[in-house]
C-alpha cells in the first residue's frame, strides 16, 4: 500500500489524461505537483492556474524549467506528447521534439533523485511499419526506460472518453455523416479502453511497486476494428449510417478531411489516422492480475463518455484538450 506521503509531479493536467488523473489522485489523498507550460488563460479544477498551489511552470522542451518541477519529487507521471497543430506541417517535427522532451524529463528526474516515472504510451508491434505517432511512443518509452529512474510503461490503444482525439473523431463523423467514405485500414484491429480503466491503472502502479520498471499493455475487453467501434457507437446512439472503404484514401487526404468535418486539428487527426494502418493489440495482460480492475466493454465505454458529454464544457477536466479550444 502506499504510505500517501509521496509526492508526485504530473505533466499533462491541461490534457485529456492529465485532468482527469489530476482528480483521481487529487480524491486518493496524494499530494500533487502539476507542470505547467505558462498561460494566463488556462484553469485547472475551476481555478486560473496562477491562483492554486501547487502548480509549477515549465517546458519540457526548455531543460532549465525542469530543475524547480521535479525538485523533492518521489514519483513523476509523464503524459506528454508534441503532436498538434492545425495543419499536417506544423505537427511534422513531432518526433524530434518528443525525444528531446523524453530526454530533457529523464535527466531532471535523475538529478532530482525522482524515485518513479510513469509513462502512458501507445501499443503496437515494433518494426519499420509502424507508424511515425506509434513509433515515437515507443521511442519515448525506451529513452525514459533507459536511465537510473524506474520506469513503468504502459502501453494503450485508443483510450474512449469525452475529450479524448480517438473518441472526439468517432463521434463527430458517427453525428455528422450519415454516409462515411472510410480508408482501407478502417477494418484494422484494435483493443480500446476506457479511460476510466486506464485513470485506474494509473494511479494503480502506485500502490504497486512491483510495476516498477515494467512496460505493461492495457486493453479493454473487446478486440475490435475502427469500423466496429463506429457500429458500436451509431447502435448506441441510434443513428442509421452507412460506411464503404475507399482504396484511394490516404492518410494525409483522410486526415484534410476528417478536419474538415470535425473540430479536431489536422495535425492530430494525420499521426492518427496514419497509425491506423497498425494492429494495436495487447500482447501480454499481466497488468490485470497486478492491478485488478473491472474493464468496461466497448459499449459501456462509450454509453459513459456520452454521458460525460451531454454534460458539456466547463464541467470535465477533459474541456481543456487542445482541439476544444478552438
Ligand atoms: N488520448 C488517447 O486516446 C491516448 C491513447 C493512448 C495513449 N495516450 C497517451 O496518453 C498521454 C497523454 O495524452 P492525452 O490524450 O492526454 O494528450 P492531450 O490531451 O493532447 O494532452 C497533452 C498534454 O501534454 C502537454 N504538453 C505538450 N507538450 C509539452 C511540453 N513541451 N511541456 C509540457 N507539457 C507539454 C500539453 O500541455 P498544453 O496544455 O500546454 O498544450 C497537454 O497537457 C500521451 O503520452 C499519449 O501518447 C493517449
Amino acid at each position: 500500500m502506499s504510505t500517501r506521503q509521496e509526492k508526485i509531479l504530473l505533466t499533462g493536467p491541461t490534457g485529456f489524461i492529465g485532468g482527469r488523473l489530476l482528480h483521481a489522485l487529487d480524491d486518493a489523498g496524494y499530494s500533487v505537483r502539476c507542470l505547467v507550460r505558462i498561460s494566463e488563460t488556462l484553469t485547472i479544477k475551476g481555478a486560473p492556474l496562477k491562483q492554486k498551489p501547487g502548480i509549477v511552470y515549465a517546458d519540457l522542451l526548455e531543460p532549465d524549467t525542469l530543475s524547480q518541477a521535479m525538485e523533492g519529487m518521489d514519483v513523476a507521471y509523464y503524459l506528454v506528447h508534441s503532436m498538434g497543430g492545425r495543419s499536417i506541417r506544423e505537427t511534422m517535427a513531432f518526433a524530434e521534439r518528443d525525444r528531446r522532451a523524453a530526454t530533457n524529463f529523464l535527466r531532471a528526474a535523475e538529478q532530482a533523485g525522482v524515485k518513479r516515472i510513469i509513462y502512458l504510451g501507445g501499443l503496437g508491434e515494433t518494426g519499420n511499419k509502424l507508424s511515425e505517432h506509434l513509433a515515437s511512443r515507443q521511442e519515448v518509452a525506451r529513452i525514459l526506460q533507459s536511465g537510473r529512474v524506474k520506469t513503468t510503461a504502459l502501453r494503450a490503444a485508443v483510450i474512449i472518453g469525452a475529450g479524448g482525439a480517438s473518441f472526439e473523431l468517432v463521434r463527430y463523423l458517427a453525428e455528422r455523416l450519415p454516409v462515411m467514405m472510410c480508408p482501407r485500414w478502417i477494418n484494422t484491429l484494435s483493443q480500446p479502453i476506457a479511460v476510466q480503466n486506464v485513470i485506474a491503472y494509473l494511479v494503480g502502479c502506485l500502490d504497486r511497486p512491483e510495476t516498477a520498471g515494467l512496460t505493461l499493455d492495457v486493453g479493454g475487453p473487446d478486440i475490435v476494428s475502427y469500423a466496429d467501434l463506429m457500429r458500436i457507437y451509431t447502435r448506441v446512439r441510434g443513428l442509421r449510417r452507412f460506411l464503404f472503404t475507399v482504396p484511394v484514401l490516404t492518410p494525409r487526404l483522410s486526415a484534410y478531411w476528417i478536419n474538415f468535418i470535425t473540430p479536431v486539428p489536422a495535425g492530430i487527426v494525420f499521426p492518427l489516422v496514419e497509425g491506423m494502418k497498425n494492429e494495436v493489440i495487447c500482447r501480454e495482460n499481466r497488468i490485470r492480475e497486478l492491478i485488478p480492475v473491472k474493464l468496461m466493454g466497448m459499449e459501456e465505454a462509450i454509453c459513459t463518455a456520452l454521458v460525460e458529454t451531454e454534460k458539456g464544457p466547463g464541467k470535465l477536466p477533459s474541456q481543456q484538450a487542445c482541439f476544444l479550444r478552438r
